[in-house]
């Protein structure tokens, strides 16, 4: 329902007037989740997003090799590990390395063994890093794709027990809502920037309309208040199309069932120019 709501938000139109040549290809695969067994919904979906994740990796890693940026709309976060991988795949095959600037109210850092609810929406970026279910984490190969020093987790406030022991020990660069309150997000997204840019050939984001707050964005799935407002999260966008090396984009876990009206929607097509470009004046 995410990408429907943001295509009928003008998400391709309003991208061309920034100035792109935009190619839709479409919805991937997703089964009904209802006609799925029993078996596998108790698994939490695992088999069905393995193969909608190495679907959606083969296509970032095409869009990426052939000069292209790709910008993926969801759905889950989960959806976060097949598209990370085909990038990192990319640079990887290129000899460089990916930094990633992570957007989001929660870690999405647990592993299977620290997760409260098995859920794989809260495990993408530990995945990515090498640490979670062998079938995902082998996904566009062996081995992490993502070193956790190029990792900058942005706007968290909200971690299950086990999760923090897991980002303390990760070496990920972390910015909880205490650090944007304290320092402002002009100078955390400075720091982030330099720590994510300092060994790296390309930026992507991955961004949890959950990361902003309810009063923005209602329509998400797991709303968590205290939050970025409107104004912080098109500040880091911009700061981070300004570094010329945003490559790849993703914004994630808009819900238009939980939306008032599309108002959600039409703000994730905002912060989507922002991204690429779009400034006041
Ligand atoms: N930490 C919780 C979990 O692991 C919540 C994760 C929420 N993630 C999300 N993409 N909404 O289940
Ligand atoms: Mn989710
Ligand atoms: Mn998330
Ligand atoms: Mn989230």
């Amino acid at each position: 329902m995410g990408p429907a709501a943001l295509r009928i938000a003008g998400l391709k139109k309003k991208i061309e007037i920034q100035g792109y040549k935009v190619r839709d290809i479409g919805d991937l695969f997703v089964p009904v989740r209802d006609s799925l067994s029993q078996e596998i919904q108790d698994e939490k979906f695992l088999q069905p997003l393995t193969q909608i994740c190495e679907d959606l990796c083969g296509k970032t890693h095409n869009a990426v090799q052939s000069g292209n940026i790709p910008l993926v709309v969801g759905g889950d976060h989960s959806i976060a590990i097949g598209t990370i991988s085909g990038i990192a795949k990319h640079h990887k095959e290129q000899g460089g390395e990916l930094g990633v600037v992570w957007v989001d109210a929660h870690a999405d850092i647990n592993t299977p063994d620290s997760s409260p609810s098995g859920n794989i929406h809260g495990m993408p970026l530990a995945t990515l890093m090498g640490d979670g279910h062998p079938e995902l984490c082998k996904i566009g190969g062996d081995g992490p794709k993502l070193k956790p020093e190029n990792v900058a987790l942005i706007g968290i406030r909200t971690i299950d027990d086990d999760e923090k022991r897991v980002l303390k020990a990760s070496g990920v660069n972390y910015y909880s809502m205490r650090d944007i309150d304290e320092r402002g997000m002009f100078r955390v997204m400075k720091e982030a920037i330099e720590k994510v840019s300092a060994n790296t050939k390309a930026l992507h984001v991955s961004f949890d309309i959950d990361g902003i707050d309810p009063r923005y964005a209602p329509g998400v799935s797991t709303p968590v208040s205290g939050g970025l407002t409107l104004r912080e999260a098109h500040l880091l966008l911009e700061m981070l199309y300004e570094t010329k090396k945003l490559g790849s984009l993703e914004f994630v876990e808009l819900n238009p069932y939980t939306d008032v009206g599309a108002q959600s929607a039409n703000l994730t097509v905002d912060l989507i120019l922002s991204a690429l470009g779009k400034s006041i004046v």
